[in-house]
């Protein structure tokens, strides 16, 4: 038999080629292509597996096969996003930088869930259990029981799972987890994706959940998890900024409830807590209405979210001038800036534009579209816009405004918060503004004419 070669894979989209390269192929990347042994070894078995590929009707599911409900954990924030409680048998990914706070996360989880009545088992290949029982004394969850183990074989792992059948297994993190029949390093792709694929085998043979925390790299890319993306139900991002306390764990995906669904957390002393009204604490450090300053009414998954844009307009020295970015897509701020000049005959070149959402939150909404276009004109023609306003709407290449969906919603949350208008397009259905006064407006045109005078 002709000796198996080597692989060489991207650490970064997981892409497998036969022959090493400074840039992937696949994703563009430079310097994340390494050399990997094949991930199957030995020769394929010839026998057949007897009965066990059967085939069941569905209709044949008895009831007594359903799973049994899911478990909530008294953090709300937490059963939110995970779409109201833990699924037995699920397989989740948490994946956040390095330091965001995801063991800490998790940590609290695994007590939360424990005291709920679940058996859990916490391996840690990263701390020794006394360094994480220290965290849970300083969390006040000294007291839980949890289970820990401090393991990176992933061989040693799945017999203590084995033995002591827990309902819910947290593995921190798998890049630390070494399958001892794959030959590359731990954290290498191959050994990411075959230890996350035996945990979530093993986790639904047994009817185990298991949550894995994935790192991600600087450049915002879960190194190695991204390959197992596919593999799991779940996967929630744990999002912030280093200098705030805010944090925000995020569903991308979720087999079992609605994806894109947010949960707001306060990184305090005592470990996370949760937020209930984000809206209160996005707008939390807002001062006088001032030239820059939008409110937007967003929803994100299934609940509104009001949060503040602010923009700065300002010559630029250079020959090109700036367009930096926080909390939204470079591309359609780019989008905005040439629909503002062409479809309104207001050029921002010769100009820098810095655009910022307040609190470390990340939008990724086409309805703020309008809430954008509005800190830039504020900004730039250095007027602020009404107090107790609040702004929402997509721009369309035209420079029509498009009606959003729940609209009725996002009017509600911005009325509870003591706002009295809104800038929103025409068309939607609106039905009961109750109390909110509505500005609806057909394009980009009627906008800046109405609010600017221009
Ligand atoms: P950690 O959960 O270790 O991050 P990760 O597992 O994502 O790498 O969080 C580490 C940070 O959290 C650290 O900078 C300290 C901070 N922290 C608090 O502010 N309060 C706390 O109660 C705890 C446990 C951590
Ligand atoms: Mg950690």
């Amino acid at each position: 038999m002709a000796k198996s070669s080597s692989t060489f894979v991207c650490n970064a989209c997981g892409n497998t080629t036969s022959k090493w390269s400074g840039r992937c192929e696949a994703c563009g990347a430079w310097n994340t292509i390494t050399e990997e042994a094949p991930l199957t070894s030995g020769p394929a078995k010839k026998t057949l597996g007897g009965s066990r590929g059967r085939a069941t009707p569905l209709t044949d599911l008895s009831s007594s096969e359903a799973p049994p409900p899911r478990t909530s954990s008294g953090l709300s924030e937490l059963d939110r996003v995970l779409g109201g409680g833990l699924v037995p048998s699920s397989a989740i990914l948490v994946g956040g930088d390095p330091g965001i706070g995801k063991s800490t996360l998790l940590l609290q989880a695994a007590a939360l869930f424990a005291r709920a009545g679940l058996g859990v088992i916490y391996a840690s290949g990263e701390e020794a259990s006394a360094q994480v029982r220290m965290r849970a004394q300083r969390l006040g969850l000294a007291d839980a029981p949890v289970k820990l183990a401090a393991e990176t074989n992933l061989r040693d792992i799945l017999t203590t799972l084995e033995q002591e059948r827990p309902a819910l297994a947290i593995i921190d993190s798998i890049q630390t987890m070494w399958a001892d029949n794959v030959e590359s390093a731990p954290g290498s792709v191959s050994q990411v994706r075959a230890a996350a694929h035996e945990l979530t085998n093993f986790a639904k043979r047994r009817g185990m959940a298991v949550i894995m925390v994935g790192h991600v790299t600087k450049d915002g890319q879960i190194a190695g998890p991204r390959v197992i993306e596919h593999m799991v139900d779940t996967v929630l991002y744990f999002e912030g900024e280093r200098g705030h306390q805010f944090r925000i764990l995020r569903a991308v995906k979720n087999r079992f409830g609605p994806a894109d669904e947010i949960g707001v957390f306060e990184m305090t002393g005592g470990g996370l807590s949760e937020v209930t009204n984000p809206s209160a604490l996005f707008l939390s450090e807002r001062g006088q209405p001032s030239p820059g300053s939008v409110v937007f009414s967003g929803i994100e998954g299934t609940r509104p979210v009001l949060c503040e844009f602010q923009a700065l307009v300002a010559p630029t020295p250079h020959s090109q001038p700036r367009r930096t970015v926080v909390g939204w897509d470079g591309g359609r701020l780019a989008m905005i800036l040439a629909v503002l000049e062409a479809r309104c005959g207001i050029p921002f070149a010769g100009l820098d534009v810095y655009l910022n959402v307040a609190g470390g939150m990340k939008i990724s909404e086409p309805a703020a579209d309008l809430a954008v276009a509005a800190a830039l004109l504020s900004a730039r023609e250095d007027v602020a816009l009404p107090p107790e306003t609040v702004v929402f709407g997509e721009i369309s290449l035209s420079g029509a405004l498009r009606p959003v969906s729940q609209t009725e919603l996002r009017l509600k949350e911005a009325q509870k918060l003591g706002f009295s208008s809104a800038i929103a397009p025409a068309g939607g259905k609106t039905g009961e503004s109750g109390g909110m006064t509505l500005n609806q407006m057909g394009d980009l045109t009627a906008f800046v004419g109405d609010v600017f005078g221009a």
